[in-house]
């Protein structure tokens, strides 16, 4: 496996690291943690979508049926997103229900269901926000120390902000 231009130890060293290498600033760690605590917050905003998308039968808000599965199947993406850079950063993805819950209701997020479509909407755009404080806050403290995962991060903040504004826009309407 090793030739002479890179010592066994070397090759060993790049195996187990993969793509990390001493150019990469943060603390991968720590920033797994911090992208498994996101993920079970993206996977109780899947279950509220689906759940809000189950229940929104209102012949009045056809659309807003298939806005809920429509986001929902986003939600599901950041955390399928989450998941592919905690493995590349040598991190599992937490996959214990129980433990996911946790994780999410330590940042008080957890699925609820309101009595009235407004009242859904609503619970889902206090779930929007409180996740695109989150991202932020999280894109800052990472800065220029991880550069895919800060892409990653803003990519999905971005889709978490276009959901918060659309969810807006509708309770202005109703108002
Ligand atoms: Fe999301």
């Amino acid at each position: 496996m090793s030739t002479q231009k890179n010592s066994s130890g070397e090759v060993q060293q790049a195996i187990m690291k993969g793509a990390i290498t001493r150019e990469y600033r943060a603390d991968a760690r720590q920033v797994i943690q911090r992208l498994n605590a996101l993920r079970s917050t993206e996977i109780m905003s899947y279950l509220q979508y689906m759940q809000h998308q189950y229940m929104a039968v209102s012949l009045l808000s056809p659309a807003l049926k298939t806005e809920f599965q429509t986001h929902a199947t986003q939600e599901l993406d950041h955390a399928n997103r989450l998941a592919e850079r905690i493995q590349q950063l040598g991190g599992t993805p937490i996959y214990d229900p129980k433990e996911i819950a946790a994780k999410a209701a330590n940042v008080g997020v957890a699925p609820e269901q309101g009595a009235t479509l407004t009242d859904m909407v609503v619970e889902d755009l206090m779930l929007e926000r409180q996740q695109i404080e989150a991202y932020t806050a999280l894109i800052r403290e990472i800065g220029d120390q991880d550069f895919v995962t800060r892409h990653m991060l803003i990519a999905v903040l971005a889709e978490t902000e276009k959901h918060a504004n659309e969810l807006a826009a509708y309770l202005k309407r109703r108002k």
